[in-house]
């Protein structure tokens, strides 16, 4: 097992290793004054792991009380926080009680937002199944549910109380959602190692998941530590994601997460070649390690169409546009812009 310190607003633990949601009760127990817990879970995950985390919590001396929901980012959104306050509040929760969420990313964040809101706030637990929420969405603190009018628009930074990363979990993963993760770890390495990026070249795709795991959370912690509130630095965890949202949104979100981000980091970083930003090796590297995780390297949509989509995403944070931007193996920088940039970017880089 690993275990790394993040140091933000609130400090806390975030282990890696198998076996642990068979000891979120003992693990918790230590960091939770209250002895009731309403574990939140999805249709898909508490089936599988719902009475694991359920008996261990019944071990540590918890009531146990659990509300799921129907699984997808469709679930994600303020009718269904409303159902989830409602029913913390009827099984009368208190402010020294937890909520564990029991799931990927949209777990994660809806029952971290509802444990933000809740009396102002109680202690919530992040029990991440999925590759991208164990190596993304659990640490951080952003918490969030969506709107009609896009994503992640109504949330808070609240950091969780602890972190309980399963790796035995990733062996019910859809190899599509795993595939999502991938693009994230990807992620990491193009920002900020070129030590990860030699690691999943040179190994086989899934070797020693628990280092891969730990080594992305450090760098994702040190850049919380730096900008817990996403002023600045931590932007650079959105490579990929200005052009990626773009194309989920022409896709109407049928395309994965994990897929816009991995065309868009491709779509960028062959643009930044282009233009002399960045060594050649960057698109080498980037696109052969896409490949060995089955993740995309560019879209068909239309150019026009991804701009005017990335503009709709864009109103929210005025004219400026922050591009993320390769300048070596391992190094992304900022640059600000404006829009037209991006558009010059897509003309260099969507064709391969
Ligand atoms: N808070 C943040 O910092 C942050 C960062 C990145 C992404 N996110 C959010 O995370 C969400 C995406 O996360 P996600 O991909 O985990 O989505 P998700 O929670 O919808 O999980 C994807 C699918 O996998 C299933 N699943 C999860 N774990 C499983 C397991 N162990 N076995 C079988 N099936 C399992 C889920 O039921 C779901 O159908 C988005 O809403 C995104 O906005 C948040
Ligand atoms: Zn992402």
């Amino acid at each position: 097992m690993k275990s790394i310190t993040v140091k933000a607003s609130r400090t806390y633990e975030v282990k890696i290793g198998a076996g642990l949601l068979a000891q979120a009760g003992e693990l918790s127990a230590p960091l939770i004054r209250g002895r009731d817990a309403v574990i939140v879970s999805d249709s898909n995950v508490w089936p599988l792991y719902g009475q694991t985390v359920q008996a261990s919590l019944e071990r540590a001396g918890f009531r146990v009380d659990h509300f799921v929901f129907p699984a997808g980012e469709a679930s994600k959104n303020p009718q269904t926080l409303v159902e989830l306050l409602t029913f913390l509040a009827r099984k009368g929760l208190t402010r020294s009680d937890a909520v564990f969420a029991l799931g990927g990313g949209v777990t994660g964040d809806m029952a971290g937002l509802a444990a933000a809101l809740y009396l102002r706030g109680v202690s919530c637990v992040q029990l991440p199944t999925s590759l991208l929420s164990m190596v993304d969405s659990s640490v951080g603190g952003k918490t969030a549910v969506d709107l009609p009018e896009g994503k992640n628009l109504v949330g808070t930074f609240t950091q969780p109380h602890l972190v309980l990363c399963d790796t035995d979990a990733l062996k019910t993963l859809s190899p599509a959602v795993e595939a999502e993760g991938w693009a994230e770890i990807i992620k990491y390495g193009m920002i900020r190692s070129q030590e990860l990026l030699d690691f999943l070249s040179s190994h086989p795709a899934g070797a020693d998941i628990e280092w891969v795991i730990a080594y992305c959370l450090t760098i994702k912690r040190d850049v919380v530590a730096a900008d817990e509130r996403d002023n600045a630095l931590r932007q650079v965890l959105n490579f990929g994601h200005t052009i990626g949202h773009a194309i989920e949104r022409c896709g109407g979100y049928s395309i994965y997460h994990g897929e816009g981000v991995a065309m868009g980091m491709a779509i960028m970083t062959r643009a930044c070649v282009r233009m002399g930003r960045c060594p050649a090796e960057c698109r080498t590297v980037l696109e052969n390690l896409l490949d060995k995780y089955h993740l995309p390297k560019t879209c068909s949509m239309k150019k026009e169409d991804l701009l005017e989509a990335a503009r709709a995403d864009k109103k929210r944070r005025g004219d400026a546009i922050t591009l993320i931007q390769p300048d070596r193996l391992g190094s992304c920088i900022l640059h600000k812009t404006d829009y037209s940039e991006l558009a010059q970017v897509l003309d260099l880089g969507m064709e391969l």
